[in-house]
C-alpha cells in the first residue's frame, strides 16, 4: 500500500440529505475517512451515494453535516481534477480547447493554457487529435480527453466517477493501464486518485485501498487493503482471493 503518512483530505463524520417539500432522503450517513497519497477505490451498489460523495470531496456540493478538511498544497481551496460519470465535453470546442477551458477559466492566458493542454493530450496519446471535435472522436478518445482535462489543472487529487464503465473492455483496459502509468510515474502532480466503481475486479486491480459502501444511505461497510505488487496479475491466486473477499463484502 502507498504510504498513508499524511492525509490530503479528511472526511469528518459527513452526512448528506436531499430534501424537497418537507420530504428528505438521507444519501450519505456519517462517513469518516482519511485519504492520503494513495489510489483509493470506492465501491458500492447503484444509487447508494457514490457520485454524491465524490462531488462533496470535489467541493462542488456541501455535506448537510460534518466537514471536509483539505490538507492539500493550497489549503482551503482543494486542488482537484474531476472525471465525470458521463462524458461532458463541449461539442463545439476541439479536444485542445476542451482541455484548455478550465485553465483559461482560472485566468491562465490562452497561449499558455493551450500549451499545457497539448502536453496533457499527448500524455493520454492524443497529440494527433487536438483539432478534432468530440463528435469526431471515439468513446475511448473522448474519455482520454476527459482525463487530460482533469489532469491539466495539475490537481493533487484526481476524482474519477466510473470513468471506464461506458467503454468497451479493450479500451477500458488500456486506459486503466495508462492511468496507473501516469499516476505511478509521477509525470503529473496527482498524489491521490479516488476512483468510484462498481467493478470489483477493477477495484482490486487498481487500488491500494477499497472502501465498500452500504446501500443507501451510504455508510462505510468495510475497507480492504490491497497489498499486491504492481503490475497486478488477475490470474494469480492472491488476486483471486482478494476478489472473492471483496465480493463477499459487497453481497
Ligand atoms: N441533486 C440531487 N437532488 C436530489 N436527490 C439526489 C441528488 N443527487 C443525487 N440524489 C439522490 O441520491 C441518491 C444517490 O445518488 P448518487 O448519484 O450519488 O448514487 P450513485 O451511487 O453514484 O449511483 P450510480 O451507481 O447509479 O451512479 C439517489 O437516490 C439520488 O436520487
Ligand atoms: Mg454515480
Amino acid at each position: 500500500m502507498a504510504e498513508l503518512v499524511e492525509a490530503l483530505v479528511i472526511l469528518d463524520n459527513i452526512s448528506k440529505e436531499y430534501g424537497s417539500r418537507g420530504k428528505s432522503v438521507r444519501v450519505i450517513d456519517n462517513i469518516s475517512l482519511e485519504i492520503g497519497s494513495e489510489f483509493l477505490a470506492i465501491l458500492g451498489p447503484s444509487g447508494c451515494g457514490k457520485s454524491t460523495l465524490l462531488r462533496m470531496i470535489a467541493g462542488v456540493e456541501k455535506p448537510s453535516s460534518g466537514r471536509i478538511v483539505y490538507k492539500t498544497h493550497d489549503k482551503g481551496s482543494p486542488s482537484v481534477g474531476f472525471v465525470f460519470q458521463s462524458p461532458n465535453l463541449i461539442p463545439w470546442l476541439t479536444a485542445l480547447e476542451n482541455v484548455a477551458l478550465p485553465l483559461k477559466a482560472r485566468g491562465i492566458p490562452a497561449r499558455e493554457a493551450e500549451e499545457i493542454a497539448r502536453r496533457y493530450l499527448s500524455l493520454v496519446g492524443l497529440q494527433e487529435f487536438e483539432n478534432f471535435y468530440p463528435d469526431e472522436l471515439s468513446g475511448g478518445m473522448k474519455q482520454r480527453v476527459n482525463i487530460a482535462r482533469a489532469l491539466s489543472v495539475e490537481p493533487e487529487i484526481l476524482l474519477m466517477d466510473e470513468p471506464f464503465s461506458h467503454l468497451d473492455p479493450l479500451t477500458a483496459e488500456s486506459l486503466r493501464a495508462e492511468l496507473l502509468d501516469i499516476w505511478l510515474s509521477g509525470v503529473s502532480p496527482v498524489k491521490a486518485v479516488v476512483l468510484v466503481t462498481h467493478d470489483v475486479i477493477e477495484a482490486v486491480y487498481m487500488a491500494d485501498r477499497i472502501v465498500i459502501l452500504t446501500p443507501r444511505p451510504a455508510r462505510i461497510s468495510k475497507i480492504v487493503s490491497v497489498n499486491l505488487p504492481r503490475p497486478r496479475n488477475r490470474l494469480s491466486p492472491e488476486f483471486g482471493k482478494l476478489v472473492d473477499l471483496v465480493y463477499e463484502y459487497v453481497s
